[in-house]
């Protein structure tokens, strides 16, 4: 069975949009673990867009699922990891100017740092995952700096349009996630996916944990409107009957 942690970062967009307290993550996070998410996620970045700081301790606290925290490798983020005690933490690139994250962490490149921030999530006894595009030297670096799991990036893979793209890609996907399990890691997926490109992402056998944020957001947006509309109208209605 594969486990679906769903994002819930863009509740927080829309509630920052107005610097208000409504509407609430936590809430939401309540909703997604009684509809059968096995997991929550949450993105804390650098310039606060959206999750905030008191976010990571009320939805820490408020959930029954893992709670697993997406950020960059800084000493902040490092920090905040360690007092909020998350089951698990995933790195991920972090660049001001994008609006979401665009590409997999380089592994490569800063193996000593990632396997320094890796010990100190250990020895608090957080889970440690890496969010990487699929590549072969990006597995074999996560093995060596001691990631429990990869999150392979399927951005790229949701975004094309050739159907003989899309299949290399996913071709892609699966050789990494192979290599990966054959290492003794953890798959993971996520990035862009919907209800129609994740069924062929979970028909890779290795992946066992999914992060899904945008699409369910904008779904519930769609799946609530209907209801909030109603609820207005009949206070209204109630308002209206208060007069004399
Ligand atoms: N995984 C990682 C590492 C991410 O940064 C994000 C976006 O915050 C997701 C998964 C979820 O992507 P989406 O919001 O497109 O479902």
């Amino acid at each position: 069975m594969i486990r679906l942690f769903v994002n819930v970062d863009h509740v927080a967009t829309i509630r920052e949009a107005r610097k208000t307290i409504e509407p609430s993550p936590l809430k939401a996070a309540l909703l997604a673990e009684k509809a059968g998410a096995q997991g929550i996620t949450i993105h804390l970045r650098e310039d606060r867009r959206h999750i905030q700081d008191d976010d990571l301790r009320i939805i820490r606290e408020g959930i029954s699922t893992p709670l697993n925290l997406e950020m960059a490798p800084t000493e902040e983020m490092v920090k905040l990891a360690l007092e909020i005690q998350p089951y698990q933490v995933s790195l991920v690139p972090e660049k001001r100017q994008e609006i979401t994250t665009e590409g997999g962490l380089d592994v490569c490149s800063q193996e000593e740092t990632l396997s320094g921030i890796g010990k100190r999530m250990h020895d608090a006894g957080i889970l440690f995952s890496l969010f990487i595009d699929p590549d072969a030297k990006q597995v074999d670096s996560s093995k060596r700096v001691m990631a429990d799991s990869i999150e392979i990036n399927t951005g790229k893979y949701t975004e094309l349009v050739s159907v003989k793209k899309i299949k290399a890609e996913l071709e892609r996907i699966h050789k990494s996630a192979e290599r990966a399990a054959e290492k003794g890691l953890k798959v993971f997926a996520g990035h862009g996916l919907n209800y129609e490109n994740v069924k062929d992402i979970v028909a890779i056998p290795e992946i066992e944990e999914l992060n899904i944020g945008h699409f369910i957001v904008g779904q519930a947006v769609y799946g609530g409107m209907e209801n909030a509309v109603m609820k207005m109208i009949r206070s209204i209605k109630e308002g209206r009957g208060k007069q004399s």
